[in-house]
């Protein structure tokens, strides 16, 4: 634990600079505000003769090194349970970031009695808000019964001295930029109090066993003094994502050291908090307009699931010198990118068009196998003609209008064929080497022509 009388340094976070006093701009790189707060601790000196005993762990082969499945509990909620790799690791940090609003809290306070319905001993630190407040919400959710422990502290040091009393199997601590401890003289949220109370609980952490959840707010800009400076700290990254006009919510592993990172939890916010979303490809279909044109159903993948999605495009006569182009759910570069190879390989016009794209039910797809669903959105609005009804699609496009093959097309046919679908349009190349799937018409399509002739886009 850190003592009042730890010594403090303001390290430059670009070049590592570091200085007794805190400076505007690093008297090293010249860099501005980049000085932050930091506890020193002093490197602790061996005698020489301790040095020669070889205190300290020896190297050991690696096979020599017990295999043991790390010792995971359930949350209660298997969307959970599944992002973290199967379950809350003992002795894990997991960090639980997002927007304001969009639903940690709830989340957390829901694992949190699902673990303390299984017995489990769990603390709820509250720096946010009161116990009342709290307690409200547990009202809410039904859970108000649950035997989760309550803590209003905002003192990092406060905090792991009941730790150390309860000695609980998880703590959540919401949230982690109200922490501050007593080392630094920084301001609460600051990066420094933010990283060194995260770097305490995790110490605590590692030593005792207690699963550590640390909520953390991001902000628009990415937030500096945000969840992000404490990635590398912890075990594992949970980002929860939406729209949050929508009830979908979207929670994935950015990192894990206990499991794949790229894993998701669909989750839907009603009337008493988080739901699970057993088929996530029902729900982000469900509003789906059939025959409106500039509508393509997406087979995309979210980490190791297939999902389905609708993607929507609406191309218009723009009044601007500079058309618009607006791209929500997909990355605007990629879209740009098609946008010019359909101006030149289909003689689109599209230079004075505004283009507006959105994945409906605010999913957010980061893989190239969207790009032949982009481009049927968008040519299917342009057209003003809908697209041939029960038809997915996947692939990535090429810049010369080839369309190439992209990984796990047996997964995302068979999720089409699952949700009702009777045709798949795909690259050429994965429907060679795909088997046919029952009730599923594959059309392969090597480029965009083959592609347009294949949607009866003309
Ligand atoms: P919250 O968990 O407080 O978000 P965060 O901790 O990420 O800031 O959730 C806030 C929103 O969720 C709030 O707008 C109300 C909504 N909500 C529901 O719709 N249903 C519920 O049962 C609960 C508890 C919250
Ligand atoms: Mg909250």
């Amino acid at each position: 634990m850190v003592d009042k009388a730890t010594r403090t340094a303001f390290v430059c976070q670009q070049c590592g600079h570091t200085t007794p006093r805190w400076h505007g701009q690093c008297p090293s790189c010249s860099t501005w505000e980049s000085l932050v707060e930091e506890a020193v601790r002093e490197p602790k000196r061996r005698s020489g003769a301790a040095r020669a005993a070889g205190g300290g762990p020896k190297p050991r082969p690696l096979s020599a090194v017990p295999s043991q499945d790390s010792i995971r509990r359930s949350t209660g909620l298997d969307e959970l349970d599944r992002v973290l790799g199967g379950g809350l690791v003992q002795g894990s940090v997991t960090l639980v970031g997002g927007d304001p609003g969009i639903g940690k809290s709830t989340l957390t306070l829901q694992a949190c009695s699902a673990l303390a319905r299984r017995g489990h001993g769990v603390l709820y630190v509250a720096g946010e808000e009161s116990p009342q407040q709290v307690r409200l919400r547990a009202d809410r959710l039904g859970l108000g019964d649950a035997e989760v422990m309550i803590l209003p502290e905002t003192g990092a040091e406060a905090v792991i001295d009941q730790l150390e009393a309860l000695r609980p199997a998880a703590v959540v601590v919401d949230s982690i930029q109200t922490l501050h401890t007593a080392a630094l003289g920084s301001a609460p949220g600051s990066v420094g109090q933010v990283r060194e109370s995260a770097a305490l609980l995790t110490t605590h952490a590692k030593a005792t066993g207690t699963a550590c959840i640390l909520v953390g707010h991001v902000t628009k800009e990415g937030s500096l003094a945000g969840p992000r400076v404490l990635e590398h700290l912890v075990d594992t990254v949970l980002y929860f994502e939406g729209d949050g006009s929508h009830a979908l919510r979207v929670l994935r592993a950015v990192k894990n050291r206990f499991g794949s990172t790229n894993e998701v939890g669909v989750f839907e916010m009603g009337e008493r908090g988080l739901a699970e979303v057993r088929n996530p490809s029902a729900a982000f279909l469900a509003e789906r307009p059939v025959d409106a044109p500039g509508s393509a159903v997406l087979a995309t993948l979210e980490g190791s699931r297939p999902v389905l999605v609708e993607i929507q495009a609406l191309v218009a006569r723009s009044g601007l010198a500079m058309p618009r182009r607006t791209a929500i759910g997909v990355d605007a570069g990629r879209v740009a990118l098609l946008l010019a190879v359909l101006e030149k390989r289909r003689r689109m016009q599209l230079h004075d068009q505004d283009v507006f794209l959105n994945v409906a039910g605010g999913l957010r797809v980061d893989e190239p196998a969207a790009d032949l669903a982009v481009v049927a959105a968008v040519a299917s609005s342009v057209r003003g003609r809908p697209l041939p009804a029960h038809t997915v699609l996947w692939g990535e496009v090429g810049l010369t209008g080839e369309v190439r093959s992209v990984a796990r097309a047996e997964d995302r046919a068979r999720e089409a064929a699952r949700q009702g679908f009777r045709r798949c349009v795909l690259p050429v190349g994965n429907a060679r080497g795909l088997r046919p799937v029952d009730g599923l018409e594959l059309t392969g399509v090597a480029a965009l022509d083959a592609l347009f002739e294949a949607l009866d886009l003309g």
